[in-house]
This record gives C-alpha cells, structure tokens and sequence, in this order.
C-alpha cells in the first residue's frame, strides 16, 4: 500500500476534497490545502447532521413547542460531551459556548476584570494576538521570553511569578503555537502557576484539534483552569467556540454581556442574573454550531487525537526532511523530527518576500498557505531576529514589504503526494535563485 493510500479513508471524510481551482496558466487542479491552523474544511458527517437537524432547528430555551425542546435538549446535552473530549470535571466547571477562541479570552478577560481588576497577567512572547490584546487592555501584562528557538523560557516564566510577588493571577499560554507548532508544557506550567498563587489560560486553538488535552489531572496542582478552543479549526466551520472554567469564576463575575437569556429575573430596578453557563451566553444560542462541534468530536474520537497526531506529524517531517535538503530554504523553530510539536512547518525562500512565496505556491500548483505574521506579531519578530530599528521602522511602514515568514500547517487529510507537489514547485521557484 503505497502512503498516500493509507491516507484514503481520511480524504473520504472531508468535503470538497476534489475540489479543482484554477492555476494562474488556466488549468484546473485539485486544491491543496496545507492551511489548516487557519481554519479547516467541514467533514462530510458535520454537514450531514447540520443536514438532518435542521428539520428540527428551533429556538433554545425560548419555546415550548416539540422541536424547540429538542433543540434546547440537543444544546444542553453537547456540554457533557464537550467536558469529555478535554477531560474536565463537570461538576467543577461550565462550558460556555462562544464565537470562537478570540471571542472566549474576550469575555475571560472581561470577568477576570471585574473580579481582579488589579491583579497582574503573565502572558508570553509566544502568543497568538488573541491571547495578548484582550489582557494588555485592561490589565498590567508581563511576557515569559522565549528562548532563541522560539521555545517557551520556564525559567523566565518562574522568574517573572516571583518577581511579581503573587499579584500574578492568571498565566496565558497557548497549548500550541501557531507559528512553529511547539506544544507547551502545559501541565508543568499550570504546576508551577499554582505554586505561585496563580490559575493558568490555555489557548486550545491550535492544540485541541490535534491532540489530547486532560484538564483535570490526578494532581489538581497539574489542571487546568481554563480552556478556549474554537470549531473552525476542528472541521466545524458553523461558527462556535468554547470557554471552560471554574463554575465559581463565572457565578461571582457579571456577564460582560447582558441580554436576553442570562437573567433569571428583572424588574424596573432589579436584575437577578441566571448561574453560569446561561449567564454568559447572552443571545439566541447556535445551536447548528454546536451540532457541527459535537459531530466533528465523534469523528475525532472515532479515528482518535494520538492517531491523527501519529499521521499528521508523519507528513509534516516527510516535508521537514525533503526541504531541509533543499538549497535556498531556511527553516524556522527546531528542525528536530522528534520537537514536541503539532504539525506546522514556518519557511522562508532565501532572498523572497513570504507574500511572492505564498503567491506562486498558489499560483503554480494549487496550493494554500499563509504567510505573514499570524496574528502573531512580536513571536515572528523574535523568530526573525528583526532588530529594534526594524521593528520600529515597520510601526508605521507596515505595508512596505513587512518581514514575515511561509507556513505549512496540514490536517488530518493531508498526503505525502501533495508535499512531493510542494517540494517539485519549491524546486521551480528556487531554480532561478543563487
Ligand atoms: N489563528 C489562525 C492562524 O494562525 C487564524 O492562521
């Protein structure tokens, strides 16, 4: 069985996988996509069940009549089986359905406002914007440094809770970065957090759809507080996030939106709010999102996190190794097969802007990519070792020619086939280039 045919059963799960688009000369060819950190393509069975719920769409908990009930039923029931795929006690914790992981640090960092207003955040050089801006706003921010590899500096990160003297009282790490992939130590960063009197925010966009994640530990020194995570990146595109914390958090904290369906009850002068997670989910819900989220986890489960991790870190090394051997190629972050990492290659062609890059993979062979800084902008400054005068310079020169770096991020679809496709059309594009 040649390796892309192990792959097959995998392709068959995933809409518009034949898809043909036009190359810049006119021909059609089957798209590649070696983009998913950004979002991922639906699979088949989400867009089944969207399918056939859909009959059966109503509102949630606004209606008494049959489909409204089994509607809100299908909605209440999905937190149990958004607690089971993380791993969280139930009883401890809420699951908040949001937009989308920007939108669930939105709303923690707007509780946590409320609750402890002048406490200190400790986030990273690390993060995605999403889990920087939302806190820099409102609160005082420190960063754990990363080290030249753009690893994460435990070092730092304890030095920084001391010299903060216990007025640190939330770390915000991702669990992978969407830059270079590194997963961190998550488990051993919520250990050191609490030592030091503080709860820790992981960012699951990029970890939870590819690898296991166990929020509650045997040790509670070892879980996690907090979890965001969104659907987009887990072949659910329907518009669905996820925040889970501490019941306590979110029981003792306003919502940062009020409306309909978070009170339990108002008069002229008086608002009693509903207990979480009703209280923060102001708004008619999505239940179609989470139709879509709870399908995409019992495909997940099916093929299972460590076995889509196995298969998708075996593509991402095959491609690892080929453009290692490649002249005019620099690799960002370790190039080490064996790194602790979720399945993401960062590049550059020597001598080409990542935009040009991006432009002919797309142009020539089909294939997707992002290029730029990922929402990522200080992490791909340190990566690029830009020096303070350019990172200055590019404050207000941002649309000349920003450095920015190529990345590959594959999904659970992805072939060995289509990296060869890439590397023959890294080939073509490096040919001219001394
Ligand atoms: N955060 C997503 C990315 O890295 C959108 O592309």
């Amino acid at each position: 069985m040649s390796q892309s045919e192990t792959f097959f059963n995998y392709r068959n799960l995933i809409t518009g996988i034949d898809t043909k688009i036009p190359l810049k000369n006119g021909k059609l060819v089957p798209a590649i996509n070696f983009d998913n950190a950004a979002t991922t393509p639906p699979f088949n069975y989400v867009m089944e069940r969207i399918n056939s719920f859909s009959p059966y769409y109503s509102s949630i908990h606004r209606g008494n009549g049959f489909k409204s009930k089994l509607s809100s039923d299908a909605y209440e029931m999905s937190r149990n089986i958004i607690c089971n795929f993380v791993h969280c006690n139930p009883q401890k914790n809420t699951v908040i359905y949001v937009n989308n992981t920007t939108g669930a640090i939105n709303k923690l960092s707007y509780i946590f406002n409320s609750l402890y207003r002048n406490s200190i955040i400790l986030s990273t050089r690390m993060e995605h914007h999403s889990n920087d801006l939302p806190w820099r706003s409102k609160f005082k921010v420190d960063y754990v440094e990363v080290d030249e590899l753009g690893k994460l500096n435990l070092s730092d990160l304890k030095y920084k809770l001391r010299k903060h003297h216990g007025r640190v009282k939330l770390v915000c790490v991702t669990g992978a970065s969407n830059v270079t992939g590194y997963k961190n130590p998550i488990y051993k960063i919520a250990q050191i957090a609490h030592r030091y009197g503080a709860e820790i925010l992981v960012d699951g966009a990029q970890l939870v759809p590819h690898y296991p994640i166990y929020m509650e530990q045997s040790s509670k020194e070892e879980s996690i507080d907090y979890l965001a995570f969104s659907a987009h990146k887990m072949y659910a595109p329907f518009g669905i996030g996820v925040l889970i914390g501490p019941k306590s958090t979110f029981s003792n904290a306003p919502p940062e939106y009020s409306g309909g369906g978070t009170i339990k009850v108002v008069t002229d002068d008086y608002v009693l709010w509903d207990d979480p997670p009703g209280k923060n989910e102001a708004g008619t819900p999505n239940v179609l999102g989470v139709t879509a989220l709870v399908s995409s986890i019992k495909i997940l489960n099916k093929l299972s996190l460590n076995s889509i991790d196995k298969r998708e870190k075996s593509i991402c090394n095959y491609a690892l190794d080929k453009m290692l051997q490649l002249p005019n190629i620099i690799i960002y972050g370790d190039t080490n097969p064996n790194c602790d990492k979720v399945a993401i290659l960062p590049f550059n062609i020597k001598g080409m802007h990542h935009e040009t890059t991006a432009r002919l993979l797309s142009d020539l062979s089909g294939i997707s990519v992002r290029s730029g800084c990922f929402c990522a902008h200080p992490y791909v400054q340190r990566l690029l070792k830009l020096s303070p005068e350019e990172i200055n310079y590019f404050k207000t020169h941002f649309n000349d020619f920003r450095p920015g770096i190529v990345r590959l991020s594959f999904g659970l679809y992805n072939t060995y086939d289509e990296v060869d496709t890439l590397i023959d059309t890294l080939k073509k594009i490096t040919r001219n280039i001394r």
